[in-house]
């Protein structure tokens, strides 16, 4: 669903929609690219922007209006929970928290439920409650029924105090006297609730105000003595509830059935319904969700845990908020908790960079504020128990958050893991922890693995041509790159092993050969197990892949550099040189099994991790190009892949029958490349594109693009990107195309309706 995006509550930004909270691979981004993002999106000036990356919008003069005795403003990391579909409509959360994981964990719950249509909530009219102590009563029960006769004087004077309130629709509307024993010395008394409609506000100021204005009036007509006056945190007339419904399939692992996670998820809630221990547990964890979003939002924090954990207990003992069922087939999810929260008033007002969150979230009313935050705390808890119930909570998050926080720092493909696993050990995942392991590593000679430290992971990227193909089987040359997009692969112990197990491709399109395909994996796994000498070792390896095999993304190549690079760790096999080419040749031996005679060009491109110059020779030439910053594109997948082979075997038959022809263009591509290399190198990306869009125009003349790859090249052009093309040996699969990089993620969520799949990629980022 679309919605307009308002900036700052009025201000119409011209024509931006965002449509999709999903936005694959946020997390691989650059702070600086997630941040052209936004401005892109949200039309934010370079000082909003400036404001959210160094969190500097609420300066020390805005916070001595705030808070006594100001000596400063304290800065917390700011992220955004993404995926959230939420009564069909999307939303990017803002969470400021500064817990690892909590980001990660409320997006993949939001990932995974908006595969059963998302979080569904509904809540109540904005009503507080105001509290007046009354005490030194004759009779309580008379009292409370004199207060009743006054209810209309009552309400009269609680709104005098609250004229703007009333004239928006709201104010206090109702009494409740409720009579409550004090215990010994202190006998009955009255808590007198005024029932406050808030609006759009928080309204505790109000409901305060109103309190204290019906102070004496009360004395008067129940000849009683005043104390408290003030709101109740205990929001139960202003209730908000979240659910969810997916289907068990979802949840299904390598190990368990989708069925047996929910039933263990369930099993976990149930521990939190019956056990006051787990309880507190089980909620702070719906709290991290929920506080971090309310706190970037400018909502009163301490009130909404309050109100929760007040009603969590509402049944005279504290239990969990949420509830789970499994029925025909879905599991279900559901949280109810009170929520006061306002999109005017307090720091939704005051404070600049809250402004600029609020328009982020794209919350328009109070109570989608609340069924958001209510949807938030459900995703957190779902995450957890999730965790918990499966792999544990640490093993959970930690891993991905590692890996991200070692790429971060610049750490070439092949230590990734490596310094991942280590940073998890020490309990340590940070930027410093990772560049000091990551300089160890670089001074010390590689320590050798012991065959008990399986498992062994590997990371392999995937490649993009660039610019030359076809030119390059002539002896032409080409350019490919390693793109920030891979393939896992995990050898670990198997009793019954050695065994290739669960491949997890990404299929996009139906795959007719797709069984053959996947004998091809095995045949390689068992041809490196005998290059190794692993045949009777008790190893399962296992991979999960991002690149779409038939797309020219170099998936066969990932896959056989990831198996030898696993296979030789595990062997102690090392090399302290980034270029090994005896790990070449065997890369290329697995590569012949899918290609037959492979130039390796792929397997050199994936190996370097960086941008490659390539020409097939006699000799052979590989020269990586150095790029000075690295550039954005994404790849899109137009259509099936044919095989490579036929293409090749097309264009020689062309230039059979058109010799000058084909010849032409053969050598008009080959001499585009050479310019391609210099604009690569001198970070021109401007020329590089210009470059791409006639090499993709040469490579139709040759006879290998199709209607569609063409459609896809005029679309891209059609949204201002750089530069496109088809990429690899045509006959359809993937256009790639060069982006500015503010417009890398519209782009991406734009053309995700257009295209059976968008992938932003970084170009000369890994190496
Ligand atoms: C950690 O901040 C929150 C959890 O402990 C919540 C839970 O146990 O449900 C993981």
């Amino acid at each position: 669903m679309k919605r307009k995006i308002r900036l700052l509550g009025s201000r119409l930004i011209r024509g931006a929609e965002l449509r999709t909270s999903r936005i694959p691979g946020f997390y691989r981004l650059s702070v600086e690219q997630r941040l052209a993002f936004l401005a892109h999106s949200f039309n934010l000036t370079d000082e909003q922007v400036s404001q959210l990356r160094n969190g500097n919008a609420l300066r020390i003069e805005h916070a001595v209006n705030m808070v006594e005795n100001a000596v400063g403003v304290l800065g917390l990391p700011l992220g955004l929970g993404l995926n959230f579909l939420v009564d069909g409509r999307e939303y990017l959360v803002p969470m400021a928290i500064e817990e690892a994981s909590i980001i990660a964990a409320a997006s993949k719950a939001a990932l995974m439920i908006r595969k059963g249509g998302g979080f569904r909530t509904e809540t109540s009219d904005p009503v507080m409650i105001g509290q007046v102590q009354i005490l030194d009563l004759k009779d309580p029960e008379d009292a409370a029924r004199r207060l009743l006769d006054s209810k209309r004087e009552i309400i009269e004077r609680a709104n005098l105090a609250n004229p703007r309130m009333v004239q928006r629709g709201g104010g206090v509307f109702d009494i409740e006297p409720r009579i409550i024993d004090g215990g010994e010395g202190f006998g009955k008394m009255i808590a007198l609730h005024l029932l406050f409609n808030v609006c759009e506000a928080m309204g505790a100021n109000a409901v305060n105000y109103a309190c204290e204005a019906v102070g004496s009036m009360v004395e008067n007509i129940t000849g009683g003595r005043v104390n408290l006056r003030i709101l109740s945190n205990l929001a139960d007339r202003r209730m908000a509830k979240a659910e969810f419904v997916l289907p068990v399939e979802y949840l299904a692992t390598k190990e368990l059935s989708g069925w047996e996670v929910a039933q263990r998820m369930v099993e976990a809630n149930r521990f939190a319904e019956v056990d006051t221990y787990r309880a507190a547990t089980h909620n702070k964890g719906i709290f991290n969700g929920i506080c971090a979003a309310a706190l970037a939002l400018g909502q009163d924090w301490r009130a909404i845990e309050a109100g929760g954990h007040a009603y969590a207990a509402k049944d005279g003992r504290y239990k969990a908020l949420t509830s789970y069922w499994v029925s025909k087939g879905n599991l279900h999810g559901k949280i109810e908790l009170p929520l006061q929260v306002g999109i005017v008033g307090g720091a939704t007002s005051a404070h600049p960079g809250v402004k600029i969150l609020m328009t982020i979230s794209g919350v328009d009313t109070s109570r989608q504020l609340a069924g958001l935050l209510a949807a938030v705390g459900l995703g957190q808890n779902f995450s957890a128990i999730l965790a918990l119930s499966t792999v544990g909570i640490q093993k959970g998050h930690m891993a991905l958050h590692a890996r991200s926080v070692a790429i971060s720092v610049g750490v070439p493909p092949e230590d990734i893991d490596d310094i991942a696993q280590e940073m998890i050990k020490r309990g340590q995942v940070k930027i410093e922890v990772a560049e000091e392991i990551y300089r160890n590593i670089k001074q010390k000679p590689k320590m050798k693995k012991e065959n008990d430290e399986l498992p062994v992971e590997t990371f392999a990227p995937g490649k993009v041509v660039l610019f030359g193909e076809h030119a390059t089987v002539y002896n032409y040359p080409g350019i490919s790159a390693a793109i920030d997009i891979g393939l896992k692969m995990r050898v670990n112990y198997d009793p019954d092993g050695p065994r290739f197990l669960h491949p997890d491709f990404k299929q996009v399109f139906p795959v007719p050969e797709s069984d053959n395909d996947i004998r091809m994996f095995s045949k390689a796994v068992y041809e490196a197990l005998e290059m190794y000498g692993l045949q009777k070792e008790q190893i399962g390896i296992q991979i999960e892949s991002e690149l779409v095999p038939g797309m020219g993304l170099g998936s066969s190549a990932a896959f056989s550099v990831a198996l030898c690079s696993s296979l030789r760790r595990y062997r102690h096999i090392e090399s302290k040189k980034r270029w090994n080419s005896d790990l070449f040749e065997e890369v290329q031996k697995l590569e012949s099994i899918f290609h037959g005679h492979p130039s390796g060009m792929d397997a050199a491109t994936i190996l370097s991790g960086g941008v490659l110059w390539f020409r097939k020779g006699p000799p052979r030439e590989f020269l990586p190009i150095q790029m000075p910053s690295p550039m954005s594109g994404i790849i899109c997948l137009v259509e099936p892949g044919a095989r490579t082979i036929e293409l090749v075997q097309r264009v020689k038959r062309r230039r059979e029958m058109h010799r000058k022809y084909i010849d032409n263009i053969l050598e008009d591509i080959g001499n585009l490349t050479v310019d391609a290399g210099i604009a690569l190198g001198t970070g021109d990306c401007v020329e590089a594109g210009r470059l791409m869009f006639r090499n993709h125009e040469l490579l139709a003349r040759l006879g290998v693009s199709t209607k569609a790859l063409d459609r896809a090249v005029e679309l891209l052009l059609d949204y201002g990107v750089l530069g496109a093309k088809l990429t690899g040996s045509g006959g359809g699969g993937a256009v790639i195309a060069i982006v500015k990089p503010e417009q890398q993620y519209a782009l991406v969520e734009e053309l995700s309706g257009e295209f059976a799949m968008v992938l932003p990629f970084a170009l000369g980022a890994l190496r």
